[in-house]
């Protein structure tokens, strides 16, 4: 029964849509199981362009099953514009599968996320404002909605009402907004929306374990990444749910004996959106020629990525906390016109070197880099697809990286379209 699971190493948009869309073509099922529209994951097919938020990357392919596990928060709507947005593209969605265990972001998530960000001024987390951290923490409060509610109506009110004799106070007495009519509301979701969802809702434990139970391949996908993770990330600059490998086994019904290979997606320098520390944030022409070259503006939300040089540390880190079987290295074309390169191979933190993320956010945040400098191979490399045509010093930093983090580059990608990759080994 083999699965694979493909997790991004560092703080999101390593080029994870990607990666599992070429990857996907060996399976036979792609299952999302955390995160919600915040993700925004960008696939690039005969130049076409398709940012999925919700939708399994898997999608484009018509022999691929793609299944929204029980893990991830949908926000229906989103969902539903998304599907149309696909099938005006001429992608057939009627395969796809939505637990009835997800959990909805309803409005009022939304409204809190916003409102609670705007209070909180230069404190703010910078999140995506969708609605992800209310409405994971309404499922962990027990005060949320799942998909199977909107097919029991009176179930469907009743956790409504009592959703809402929670947060309308917080937000009228707090944030000074009119608050949600639970019956409005309600008749909303019942006569609108459940219609054009429930025919996508299903019990996608069984529905993954009978595809298991056939020797299918399956592939499991993580949304946002490693230091995002509620548990493991830059508390309290984090996500709501827990993107690492190991979640796939609860976000989808799974146990963890089904996993053979885990993929760390690695974007061959780094980004980050939102607040939070950053050790290799470079914030000069060298940054800003990174997000020009990278195009690192945020898929959802257009905001600009904070760039900086990869950082072993943190990859080292991500791979002892996802079991990383093998790594893809992504966007390597991005570095073609610069003449030197750095990677950050350690931290310097009050005179000690750490060659892993130090156990204190205290201590992250006084984190020094130590860079080893490798010279650029100044050449294109869009238009390779061989190993053996990859320029030498290219390939030296790749073997760079490899030596650093101990785990192989199986997968090199040299541009955003699908067939931009090369493929290095066995
Ligand atoms: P995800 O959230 O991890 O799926 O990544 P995003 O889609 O948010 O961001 C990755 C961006 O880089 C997208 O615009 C991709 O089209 C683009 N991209 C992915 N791989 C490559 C690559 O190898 N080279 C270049 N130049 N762009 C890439
Ligand atoms: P993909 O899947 C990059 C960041 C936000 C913010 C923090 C919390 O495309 O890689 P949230 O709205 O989740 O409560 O915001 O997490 N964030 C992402 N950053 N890529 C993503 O997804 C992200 N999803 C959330 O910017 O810092
Ligand atoms: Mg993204």
């Amino acid at each position: 029964m083999p699965a694979s699971i493909a997790v991004g190493t560092q703080w999101g948009d390593e080029g994870k849509g990607r990666v599992v869309d070429v990857v996907a073509k060996e399976a036979t099922m792609v299952v999302r199981y955390q995160g919600g529209h915040n993700a925004g994951h960008t696939l690039v097919v005969d130049g076409e362009t398709f940012a999925l938020q919700l939708i399994p990357s898997g999608i484009l392919y018509d022999f691929v099953t793609p299944v929204i596990a029980n893990g991830v928060v949908v926000e229906p709507l989103v969902m539903l514009a998304e599907i149309a947005t696909l099938e005006r593209k001429g992608v057939d969605c009627s395969r796809l599968k939505v637990s009835s265990h997800c959990h909805l972001v309803m409005p009022y998530h939304q409204a809190l996320d916003e409102l609670s960000e705007a209070r909180l001024g230069d404190a703010k987390l910078g999140t995506t404002k969708r609605g992800i951290g209310p409405a994971y923490a309404d499922k962990a409060a027990r005060l949320g909605v799942r998909m199977e509610h909107l097919d029991d109506p009176p179930t469907f009110r009743r956790m409504i009402a009592a959703a809402l004799l929670d947060k309308n106070p917080i937000l009228r007495d707090i944030h000074g907004h009119p608050g949600f009519d639970p019956d409005e509301l309600a008749d909303h979701y019942l006569t609108e929306i459940a219609p054009k969802v429930l025919p996508y809702v299903v019990d996608t434990v069984s529905l993954v374990h009978d595809a298991l139970e056939r020797g299918e391949r399956l592939l499991f996908e993580g949304a946002q990444a490693t230091f995002l993770d509620v548990d493991h990330g830059t508390y309290p600059f984090v996500t709501s749910s827990n993107p690492v490998a190991g979640f796939a086994t609860v976000g989808a019904g799974v146990g963890p004996g089904v996993f053979d290979q885990v993929i760390g997606i690695v974007k061959a320098y780094i980004t980050r959106v939102g607040s939070g520390p950053f050790t290799t944030e470079l914030f000069d022409e060298t940054g800003d020629k990174l997000v020009e070259i990278g195009r690192e503006y945020g898929v959802n939300t257009g905001r600009r990525r904070r760039p900086g040089w990869f950082d072993a540390v943190m990859v080292r880190q991500a791979i002892r906390l996802n079991g990383c079987t093998e790594l893809a290295l992504t966007k390597l074309d991005v570095l073609d016109t610069f003449e030197s390169i750095k990677v950050c191979v350690a931290y310097e933190i009050d005179g000690v070197e750490f060659r892993y993320l130090p156990d204190r956010f205290t201590d992250l945040e006084k984190a020094k880099p130590v860079y080893v400098e490798l010279p650029g191979w100044q050449q294109d490399l869009t238009n390779l697809r061989e190993v053996a045509d990859l320029p030498d010093l290219a390939v030296s930093y790749v073997e760079f990286l490899e030596d650093q983090l101990g785990v192989s580059i199986r997968l090199v990608c040299v541009g955003p379209g699908r067939e931009q990759y090369i493929v290095r080994g066995p």
